[in-house]
């Protein structure tokens, strides 16, 4: 049964004292941490490149879970690998070969992840899957580009029809997840929960994290 993991998002951090956001991320008992990586062309938000991964990899031991939200995603792979990324997610939306450009991935050492907008219909990843290529699967339940947006419930239709078909599978979900919207996320099959604004925003990351999980865990174990 895939394990309930929280990512925190650093982009809803201080970028100022990007260190200091990590190690309370850790302390606070974040499973993993994630990057939202924006080109200004594919999202109409310009964020991190691979200096800023690199940056967070020397100051963390947690694995780091990268989300490129680029056009052309395959010039950048290898330097998001270098930088130590432990998953990188393309975007099936992202001018691409996808399977090549998860093939990459793989032969760089890492998982390999596709992750699909609110718009785009979840068929469009099928064959990907069915590639045996993916091992993270990422919804967004915003349209990509900023942190803070309100949740889509829509999305939870998305991670019900991929966790139908694939029990095993890692599925995450990115986009308005706090301590209520992480119930439905959880029940419908999601696994992975990323959430940026909630848990800096929170008065005690660690308790928000705690609370996040069991609600999580309570509610994926209840639906199964
Ligand atoms: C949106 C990003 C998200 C974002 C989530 O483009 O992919 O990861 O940081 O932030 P919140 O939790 O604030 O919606
Ligand atoms: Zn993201």
């Amino acid at each position: 049964m895939p394990k309930i993991e929280i990512m925190p998002s650093i982009l809803a951090a201080d970028m100022g004292n990007l260190e200091a956001a990590v190690r309370q991320c850790e302390q606070a008992g974040a499973d993993q941490i994630h990057l939202d990586i924006m080109d200004g062309v594919f999202v109409p938000n310009i964020s991190m490149g691979p200096a800023v991964v690199e940056m967070v990899n020397r100051a963390t031991e947690l694995p780091l879970d990268v989300h490129l939200m680029l056009i052309r995603p395959q010039e950048h792979i290898e330097a998001f690998a270098k930088a130590g990324s432990d998953a990188i997610m393309i975007h099936i939306e992202a001018d691409c070969n996808v399977e090549d450009t998860l093939q990459k991935i793989r032969d760089l050492g890492c998982k390999a992840g596709i992750t699909v907008n609110p718009p785009t219909p979840i068929d469009s990843i099928f064959p990907a899957l069915e590639s045996g290529l993916v091992d993270e699967v990422l919804i967004m339940s915003v349209n990509p580009g900023f942190g803070g947006q309100r949740y889509i419930a829509d999305a939870e239709e998305k991670v019900a029809e991929v966790r139908r078909r694939y029990p095993d599978l890692l599925i995450s979900i990115d986009g308005g997840i706090d301590l209520e919207t992480v119930t439905p996320a959880a029940a419908h099959g999601a696994n992975l929960f990323v959430s940026g604004t909630s848990l800096f925003k929170a008065p005690d990351m660690k308790e928000a994290i705690t609370s996040m999980r069991s609600a999580a865990e309570a509610a994926f174990n209840s639906a199964i």
